[in-house]
């Protein structure tokens, strides 16, 4: 009977009455997650015992299977990545053991784009034998982290996972969290699951060899983090912006460091690790950032979306005066001397019926959360607010002042 029938119908009520109250048997536990995030330099060294050690935390005494996945991003550039890992395994045979050749994966966002992906990665971890208590060790940038974080995270419903991360933004933010995903329905990360890594190990030499842009990207997620929960933080990549944007190796590692620190304690202080509520204060900047990346066909990547996402809402936030005009001038500044563009092209795109491309969005950002909208804008540096409600001819105006230019005091 359809439910406004069962409703209104006396027939209904009689029966409903005549219904014995409901039997409820409550299901409540907690499940309490531990990983770690270790800095550490060669990785692979066999001089260096963390990454073994660390396959050992949980069953020390027995010889650990791995089956090792690395990007070929990666790999082009350390070709000598696959014989220091043989002679890794050989060195600790008597704690861990190859489960199979490792497998290259292709890296970068197109591997979160194609679904058949996941299809082949699930082969590699069947095929190869990784059970639940072996390992699948990724070696890569976010993207190929995501999608075989979601590979691993449904072989048996859950596999354990070693993330090496390779890149700035996968080591102070994509990498060490809690969530993985691909692509779908033209909207990022659709599919996707929240799984904690077994462990995530940031060795700094694999970030020599990435490309201007890609050492640059994850410094977005700094200036983000910071801006939302870190005011000292903030200033200290204002000082050192110049060492940050000729890669000065100590200045990126401080850089990477406290911004994964920040992740982490908002992930595990915050109370809600799994993303329940609608409150999204690490996805500062996103939701533009997201649309960003699927207009530009990924032209743009991550980092870079995100930097102009900042932008965006932080104009907003002026306009709207819950944000001094200082301030923004400040995160523009840095943004800049970082190496950041702060305007693309994409932004003027309009559908037949005039209306700006970027701005839907807000709506998929919404259905992504699920209830209500909830936008992270900045109220001072270092500190933010949710807000539930965007104006549509404010955001106008923020987006036509970044077109034109428009100085920030007048
Ligand atoms: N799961 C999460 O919590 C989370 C958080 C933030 C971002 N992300 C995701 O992370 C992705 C972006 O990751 P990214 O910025 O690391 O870029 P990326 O993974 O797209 O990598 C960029 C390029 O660099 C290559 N590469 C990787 N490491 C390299 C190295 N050491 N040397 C040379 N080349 C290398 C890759 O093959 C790729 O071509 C996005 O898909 C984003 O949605 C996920
Ligand atoms: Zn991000």
């Amino acid at each position: 009977m359809p439910s406004s029938l069962a409703r209104h119908s006396p027939e209904a009520i009689t029966l409903a009455d005549a219904c014995p109250k409901p039997v409820i048997h409550q299901a409540s536990f907690k499940v309490s997650y531990n990983y770690p995030v270790i800095f550490t330099h060669r990785v692979f060294d066999t001089n260096n015992p963390v990454l073994v050690q660390t396959l050992g935390l949980q069953e020390p005494e027995k010889r650990q299977r791995v089956l090792l996945l690395i990007d070929e991003g990666v790999a082009n550039h350390t070709p000598q990545l696959v014989e220091q890992w043989n002679k890794y395994v050989d060195y600790y045979s008597a704690s861990i053991a190859s489960a199979g050749k490792p497998v290259m994966v292709p890296g970068g966002e197109s591997a979160k784009d194609d679904t058949r992906l996941q299809d082949q990665l699930s082969q590699h971890i069947e095929r190869n034998g990784i059970d639940r208590h072996s390992y699948v060790i990724a070696i890569g940038g976010g993207a190929m982290l995501d999608a075989v974080g979601l590979a691993a995270a449904t072989a048996h419903r859950g596999v354990r996972l070693v993330r090496l991360p390779t890149t700035v933004l996968a080591q102070n933010d994509a990498g060490i969290g809690v969530k993985n995903g691909i692509n779908k329905f033209g909207q990022k990360n659709w599919y996707g699951t929240f799984a904690p890594p077994f462990a995530v190990i940031n060795d700094d030499q694999f970030l020599q060899t990435l490309k201007p842009n890609d050492r640059r990207a994850g410094m977005a997620e700094a200036v983000k983090v910071a801006l939302i929960r870190d005011a000292a933080f903030f200033n200290w990549i204002e000082d050192n912006a110049q060492a940050l944007a000729r890669f000065d190796r100590a200045a990126v590692q401080y850089l990477i460091e406290r911004c994964a620190q920040l992740h982490l304690h908002q992930i595990t202080q915050a109370g809600d690790p799994f993303e329940r509520g609608t409150a999204r204060p690490l996805d500062f900047g996103h939701w533009a950032a997201h649309k960003l990346e699927k207009m530009t066909q990924n032209r743009l990547c991550h980092g870079d979306a995100v930097a102009i996402g900042m932008v965006i809402d932080s104009r907003y936030a002026t306009l709207t005066g819950l944000l001094e005009s200082q301030a923004l001038e400040r995160i523009l500044n840095v943004l800049q001397s970082l190496g950041f563009t702060l305007y693309d092209t994409a932004l003027k795109q309009r559908d037949a019926e005039g209306r700006r491309l970027l701005v839907q969005g807000l709506e998929d950002f919404q259905r992504h959360l699920g209830g209500e909208l909830s936008i992270t804008l900045p109220d001072t540096i270092g500190t933010a607010r949710e807000v539930h409600v965007i104006d549509a001819s404010i955001l106008e105006q923020a987006l036509a002042d970044m077109q034109t230019g428009t100085a920030l005091c007048n």
